[in-house]
């Protein structure tokens, strides 16, 4: 009994201290002796990397994998479960002039045929983000951000329309926003969306969310004291019957 008690402790301390040796290495990163390596790193297959050719060499049982394929027409990314962050980001409502196909190169985008201006119905867009005492810091951050590295090259980091752009004088026509104190957030957002005039459309390049936070920053240059419940700019424009963004996804 005992001496069979003394072969399984001694089986069992030398399976256990070569565990613990192969764990050991001297590297310490090192993860060790690795008992499933392909567990730890599988295969590294991207999305919307189409692996049907790899350095010129043809791969016909790779083509049709779903890692070469893009979404469908229409798909809207998953957002989460919250409403009101979901429904931020569903497409924008309005549709771009028909004039932008020429001016703003939008070939693909669906344009507006109401033959209204749409960007004149636009003003009665209210922006969805509200702000509040705790949320008011981490939007001006965002904004900021996004306004120094997106826009501020153009309009400058105080939104006086003198970024560097301007100042090298290779562009003009940038509005100083001190100045546009009139105008309407659902505007601005159009605007920053689809472009205006000499400035390109940029809803390719920041998403539905970031674009209302920027919009929220720039009202911070027009006014310091801007914050909760400061007036909302939108009006109401006569015979709007364009969808608002809430009821985007129901037409008619
Ligand atoms: C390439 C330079 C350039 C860049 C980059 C640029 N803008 Fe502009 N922006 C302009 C010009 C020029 C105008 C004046 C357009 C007009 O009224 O014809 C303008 C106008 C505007 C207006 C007023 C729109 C209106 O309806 O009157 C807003 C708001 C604005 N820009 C915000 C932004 C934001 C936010 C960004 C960054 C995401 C940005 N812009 C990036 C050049 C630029």
């Amino acid at each position: 009994m005992k001496m069979r008690f003394r072969i399984i402790s001694s089986i069992a301390i030398a399976a256990v201290s070569t565990l613990l040796l192969a764990s050991c290495g001297a590297d310490p990163d090192s993860p060790g002796l690795e008992y499933m390596p392909d567990m730890y790193r599988s295969a590294a297959i991207e999305p919307y990397v189409d692996y049907g050719e790899i350095q010129g060499k043809q791969n016909e049982d790779l083509k049709m994998l779903l890692s070469a394929k893009v979404p469908p027409f229409g798909t809207v990314p998953y957002y989460g479960t919250d409403s009101a962050a979901v429904s931020l980001m569903l497409p924008y409502a309005r549709l771009a002039n028909n004039s932008f196909r020429s001016t703003h190169g939008m070939f693909d985008a669906e344009l507006s045929s109401q033959g209204v201006d749409t960007y004149v119905l636009a003003a009665a867009d209210v922006n969805p983000m509200e702000l509040t005492e705790e949320n008011m810091k981490d939007v001006f951050d965002a904004g900021k951000s996004i306004f120094n590295s997106k826009c501020a090259h153009c309009h400058g980091e105080k939104g006086d329309g003198n970024g560097p752009m301007v100042e090298s004088g290779a562009y003009v026509g940038v509005p100083d926003y001190a100045n546009l104190t009139n105008l309407s957030d659902g505007q601005m957002f159009y605007s920053i969306y689809y472009g205006k005039g000499m400035m390109g459309a940029h809803g390719s390049i920041i998403n539905k969310k970031e674009i209302w936070t920027v919009v929220h920053y720039i009202r911070k240059f027009q006014d310091p004291n801007y914050g909760p419940g400061s007036v909302q700019m939108a009006a109401p424009v006569e015979g709007d019957d364009a969808p608002a963004d809430d009821e985007a996804n129901n037409p008619e």
